[in-house]
């Protein structure tokens, strides 16, 4: 049993922060913005809400983040009343979130000037995949350090692995975005044009998802994209904030993403309809506009 520190209690980290109390048996201390979360998942798991990230922190041997981008990781960390205040020595900070390489790479460095250390491990699997404890984490950092993590991170994960140094885990997780991207727009094709030639989706989908057009998407996306449902699941919002970290590492690593690029600009017509909160699925809405 270790004391845990859990900072960002979303859709994704409230679930993650109840599986370290519960099946980890972890000791937490848990920090959220609106303090109100806070308080609600001290209720129901058991631990202590904090009013700031330091406070959190304070004596924690693990601190795990899970905010929405790169400047509400830079605040909870090393902004005011950030949890690198007090982050001891020998301490590991764990990032869950999507964020660019370029800031896990400042963290470490300002862990390791702390004494402490740093491991970007941003998340795949969604919502029911932190609400189930199966996630897939995506690390970057030491591996003696690592190794100390792991065991923790068990908790809410079914797939942990070690990427490389610091960023490495970030770089990975916009491999994974780039690999969906394409393959959400080829899927909402397919499932348009099943429409529009009379095709009963349910019975094409049953067929083909056995074969070598079969995916994650399709299985798990098929029945509520035929039925135009996108009210849940993995907001367009971040994808894109997601598809512009990634686009921004192409342009300083050379690699070419032609679909990718396009894929985007096809998100920035879902916003357009209004589909901010809308899954990543809805690229099906804007072919039936
Ligand atoms: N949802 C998914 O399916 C999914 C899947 C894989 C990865 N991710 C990634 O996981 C991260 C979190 O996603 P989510 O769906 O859990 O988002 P969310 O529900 O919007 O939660 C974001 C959390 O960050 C906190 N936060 C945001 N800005 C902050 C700031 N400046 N200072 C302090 N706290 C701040 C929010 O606090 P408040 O409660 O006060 O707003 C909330 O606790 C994102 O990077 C996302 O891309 C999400």
């Amino acid at each position: 049993m270790a004391k845990v520190a859990f900072i960002g209690l979303g859709v994704m980290g409230y679930p993650m922060a109840g599986h370290l109390k519960v099946k980890g048996g972890h000791e937490l201390t848990v920090y959220n913005r609106t303090f109100a979360k806070a308080e609600k998942w001290a209720a129901e798991f058991g631990g202590r809400a904090t009013a700031t990230p330091a406070e959190a922190a304070d004596g924690a041997d693990f601190v795990f983040s899970c905010v929405g981008n790169d400047d509400d990781l830079r605040s909870v960390t090393t902004g005011k009343d950030g949890a690198f205040e007090t982050l001891k020595k020998g301490a590991v900070f764990i990032d869950n979130t999507t964020a660019s390489a370029e800031v896990a790479r400042e963290l470490d460095a300002a862990a390791t000037t702390r004494g402490a250390h740093f491991i970007d491990a941003p998340v795949s699997g969604g919502q029911a995949g932190a609400e189930n404890g199966v996630l897939t984490v995506m690390c970057g950092g030491d591996p003696d350090v690592f190794e100390r993590a792991r065991p923790v991170i068990d908790a809410y994960a079914r797939m942990v692995g070690l990427m490389g140094p610091a960023g490495s885990g970030q770089l990975t997780k916009m491999v994974n975005q780039i690999c969906i991207a394409g393959l959400v727009q080829g899927l909402a094709e397919g499932i348009h044009f099943g429409k529009k030639a009379g095709l009963d989706i349910g019975k094409v989908i049953e067929v083909i998802s056995k074969g070598a057009a079969g995916s994650w998407q399709m299985e798990n996306r098929h029945k509520t994209m035929d039925a135009g449902k996108y009210e849940f699941g993995f907001a367009v919002d971040w994808m894109r904030k997601d598809l512009d970290i990634l686009l921004a590492e192409a342009r300083n690593n050379g690699a070419k993403l032609p679909v990718t690029a396009l894929v985007d600009q096809f998100y920035a017509d879902v916003q357009a309809m209004g589909g901010n909160r809308w899954d990543t699925s809805s690229l099906l809405a804007r072919l039936e506009k």
